[in-house]
């Protein structure tokens, strides 16, 4: 088997060029002492953020997402999920039968700019109007369907049924709508309509989603994980260590799915020891400046820019690209994450061809130099992730417990595009967690298709009281 789990060199350089370019990156490389420190504060963070008196506030919200149970083979009917946080809008169709998922449509909507960063109300206006087109076109208008709807920014949960946005992030910002009901504000927008007859029920992160359907797939999902445009994780906790219920917490109910909003770890300054100058200005060329910290270091939406930044840093220092840069690679973001996962398959194959065709499409000049540098840099951006996101799982597992193998149910499309990062995490999190027995599991789709289970169990509860 050959070993993807280390990275390129830059050995091809000139010794004094080489020592130089070494020293510029060197903050990206975290020690073991880091990652010890990392984790830590990661731990106290959660502590903290899940104890409701504690006088110190955690960067990690812990929010209870109240899912009342974990599929057990008896969910039957048919649901609506709507899957909303990414760069599409996904409307799902999915029949349960027996607890099996058997028909199964889906539809994508491109949301433009101008709704994510326009006012509320059109926004959940388009939602509504895409259900409208998806139940047209498979002449369902006349149906009436429990819908489950899986919004993937930080909620305060009251209910499963009630979800107040605390803040946009990623790449969304529409006015209006911090503090309000996410599930309100698109019942609201479909009754408007007057042509739906659809009712949302359950609303959930994209990690829930990702748990649960990982629980359908595999009873020993313990943990729900997104690396995509976002990153945040998931895991189930004993209910006896959550106290943030509203109301008093049901009788029968033993485990939490506690949502981390990993991706805002950091943003009370406890990671600052780690921020790179390439971290402040992926930052300050984000949407959303000084807010998910934690995620900008790893997930799909910053860590082509990521690379970027840095790459015109070296040019800046002479070690890179010889001449004047092109705009294109001045311009924030169009180096993609998808360019790293590309110029990252060079490295495991040694090859170059995918590298040199992204720099001819970036419209650099370069030599073999060049070529060695950036696999390096997109080796180093890829390696901070892995370990900084293995960090955290490495002390779920701990943290949950457990003598059996616990699954982690992975959703998003960098862990489905990238070519080693699931390696790499595979080594780290045994090097952070060596007794622990885990398995990492894509679920394709959970985000969604975990709303139409998490709305399935509802709805059967509901009828047995
Ligand atoms: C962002 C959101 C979080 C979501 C993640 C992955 O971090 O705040 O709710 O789970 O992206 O989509």
């Amino acid at each position: 088997v050959r070993n993807i789990t280390s990275g390129p060199s830059m050995e091809i350089l000139p010794e004094a060029k080489l020592e130089q370019a070494n020293k510029l990156l060197g903050g990206l490389v975290l020690s073991d002492e880091s990652v010890r420190k990392i984790r830590e504060i990661f731990i106290d963070e959660i502590n903290t953020g899940l104890d409701i008196h504690s006088e110190k506030k955690s960067c990690l919200q812990m929010a209870n997402t109240y899912v009342p149970q974990l599929p057990d083979g008896s969910e039957e009917g048919e649901y609506l999920a709507l899957d909303l946080g990414g760069t599409n809008f996904r409307v799902i169709l999915l029949e349960l039968n027996n607890g099996r998922q058997t028909k199964e449509i889906v539809k994508f909507y491109h949301i433009p700019d101008s709704l994510r960063l326009g006012t509320g109300v059109d926004l959940f206006d388009y939602l509504a109007e895409c259900l409208h087109q998806f139940l047209e076109e498979h002449e369902r208008l006349q149906d009436k369907f429990t819908v489950g709807f899986t919004f993937s920014f930080p909620m305060y949960q009251r209910s499963l049924s009630c979800g107040i946005l605390v803040a946009w992030t990623k790449s969304f910002n529409c006015s209006g709508t911090v503090g309000e009901d996410a599930v309100q504000l698109l019942n609201n927008a479909i009754k408007k309509r007057g042509d739906l007859n659809l009712e949302v029920t359950a609303i959930l992160n994209d990690t829930t989603g990702t748990l649960v359907q990982g629980a359908y797939l595999d009873k020993s999902t313990g943990i729900g994980l997104i690396l995509g445009t976002g990153s945040n994780a998931c895991y189930i906790e004993k209910a006896d260590k959550v106290l943030s219920w509203e109301g008093e917490r049901p009788a029968d109910v033993s485990e939490v799915i506690i949502d981390l909003e990993s991706g805002a770890f950091g943003d009370n300054g406890v990671l600052d020891f780690i921020k790179t100058e390439f971290d402040i200005q992926v930052d300050n060329n984000s949407l959303l400046v000084n807010s998910f910290t934690f995620e900008k270091y790893i997930a799909g939406k910053y860590l082509g820019e990521l690379v970027r930044v840095i790459l015109v840093r070296l040019h800046e220092e002479k070690l890179l690209f010889t001449g004047e840069l092109p705009p294109k690679l001045l311009t924030k973001n169009t180096f993609t994450t998808r360019y790293v996962s590309f110029i990252e398959e060079d490295s495991i194959n040694n090859k170059t061809e995918n590298t040199k065709a992204i720099l001819e499409e970036m419209e650099v000049d370069f030599d073999l130099e060049d070529v060695a540098v950036v696999k390096h840099v997109c080796f180093l951006a890829t390696n901070r992730a892995a370990k900084l996101v293995s960090i955290c799982l490495a002390y779920l597992l701990e943290r949950m417990d457990r003598d059996n193998l616990v699954t982690i149910a992975v959703d998003g499309s960098l862990f489905q595009f990238h070519p080693r990062l699931r390696s790499l995490m595979e080594t780290y999190i045994h090097s952070y967690a060596p007794k622990r027995k885990f398995a990492l599991m894509m679920a394709e789709d959970g985000s969604g298709k975990g709303a139409v289970m998490v709305t399935a169990i509802a709805s059967k509860l509901k009828q047995k009281k």
